[in-house]
């Protein structure tokens, strides 16, 4: 069941299959991914390595790296990232660094 979001979705024909922890989502293909998985109702991406407070998106525009989540096995910024379908998204596991070459 889809989470609570303050978001206002958009009425879209156009989305795609993506899974989020596990968690089966409908976002808009082509959608930033931050946004998307926010309007979702994500509201925790990750947690910090050392004390374990929940992270999520902040500035938008790959700066803050609260953002970051394990994409197929990268682990990457979603305000970098545009929605596909397929997408297996997940929250990195403690201490995961962000791949730069991708
Ligand atoms: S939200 Fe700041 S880097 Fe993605």
């Amino acid at each position: 069941m889809k989470p609570a979001s303050p978001f206002l979705e958009l009425d879209d024909a156009s989305r795609v299959d993506v899974v989020f922890d596990g968690m089966p989502l409908r976002l808009s293909d082509g959608a930033n991914l931050a946004a998307a998985l926010l309007a979702a109702g994500v509201s925790v991406f990750r947690e910090t390595p050392v004390s374990g407070a929940p992270r999520a998106p902040f500035c938008m525009m790959g700066a803050c790296f609260d953002c970051l989540v394990e994409i197929d096995g990268v682990v990457r910024q979603a305000c970098m990232v545009d929605v596909s379908d397929g997408l297996i998204v997940r929250k990195p596991l403690s201490g995961e660094v962000l791949d730069e070459t991708v």
